[in-house]
């Protein structure tokens, strides 16, 4: 079995993107600029914001962190987005979710200017992504990709089975692992809470993407000898040990099921780092107007 380390994969990655900042900034260009929006104060979600705005200071990109109080209106959200879309000195930013119930989630994805939307979470991007044309691809299923690009996991004809359906992760890798491209290529089956046995399909897995939220889930039972594992699962679980009183835990029994697998990604130091760096590169695309030029966005109200 071969660990897939994240950590180190997102070390590279993010010394490789530091490298093409100083390339920027001594040709003139300023520094990428990438804005993190968090509603209210879930613990988990400061986590990871405080996380993507470190990185952007590692790699020399410019952050603002905004956070705007738990009770804030949908409007005045809105109006913040807008703010944002007609920034010129920002390239990119994120609303991180999930946002307090009382505002609806997709009004707010659909406010953000594609061009700016680097979560690759904007229908445009979505469906860029499902054509398989040039946009912003969503952070974690990027991240997955990376490392299966970066250890020479042979993708094609292989059979891929993604446990989860969220428009986060588990609907665009399922998009992503059949696309007529490397990785992609497979065959994939998609399973999710109203599969009915579950185990039927990932014993025929070739690689297997759990993503469903359910600490150790997938059991060594469940997967054939030599199979991929991709551990998307990132559940807190208290822990009195643990100075932070909690521990994190992934979808799948690592200590079991590494036995029997061929590649195993860890919880932690697996796909969470990587779903970070992905979000630099996507900020760096932003920058460079890779997918979009920064003269094709418009103000609606002044057409
Ligand atoms: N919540 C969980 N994952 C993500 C992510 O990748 N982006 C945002 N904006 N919110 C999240």
């Amino acid at each position: 079995m071969q660990l897939i380390d994240g950590k180190k994969l997102a070390q590279e990655i993010k010394i490789e993107i530091a490298d093409e900042v100083k390339k920027m900034v001594m040709s003139g260009k300023r520094t990428p600029h990438l804005v993190a929006v968090l509603v209210g104060d879930d613990g988990a979600s400061r986590t990871y914001v405080n996380s993507k705005v470190k990185s952007c200071e590692e790699v020399g990109f410019k952050s603002t962190f905004i956070r705007l109080e738990r009770d804030i209106t949908e409007n005045e959200l809105l109006a913040q987005i807008n703010t944002l879309n007609n920034d010129d000195a920002v390239d990119g930013f994120i609303i991180q979710l999930p946002l307090p119930k009382h505002i609806d989630e997709e009004k707010i994805l659909l406010a953000i200017a594609p061009e700016k939307d680097v979560d690759g979470f904007h229908p445009t991007n979505v469906g860029r992504m499902t054509l398989n044309l040039p946009g912003y691809i969503s952070a974690t299923p990027k991240g997955i990709l990376e490392m299966l690009n970066r250890y020479n996991i042979e993708t094609e004809g292989k059979h891929c089975v993604v446990i989860g359906r969220s428009n986060i992760v588990g609907l665009p890798m399922s998009l992503l692992m059949q696309r007529r491209s490397k990785p992609g290529n497979c065959t994939v089956t998609i399973c999710h809470s109203k599969t009915n046995d579950l185990s039927k399909y990932t014993l025929q897995a070739d690689i297997i993407i759990a993503a469903l939220g359910k600490p150790k889930f997938l059991t060594a039972d469940m997967v054939k000898k030599g199979a991929v594992v991709i551990d998307v699962g990132i559940t807190r679980v208290d822990d009195p040990s643990k100075k932070s009183g909690f521990k994190l835990l992934g979808d799948v029994d690592f200590e079991h099921v590494s036995k029997k697998c061929s590649y195993i990604s860890p919880v932690p130091g697996g796909v969470g780092l990587m779903t970070v760096v992905s979000l630099l590169q996507n900020t760096l695309s932003a920058a460079k107007e890779e997918f979009y030029a920064k003269s094709m966005s418009f103000d609606v109200d002044n057409l």
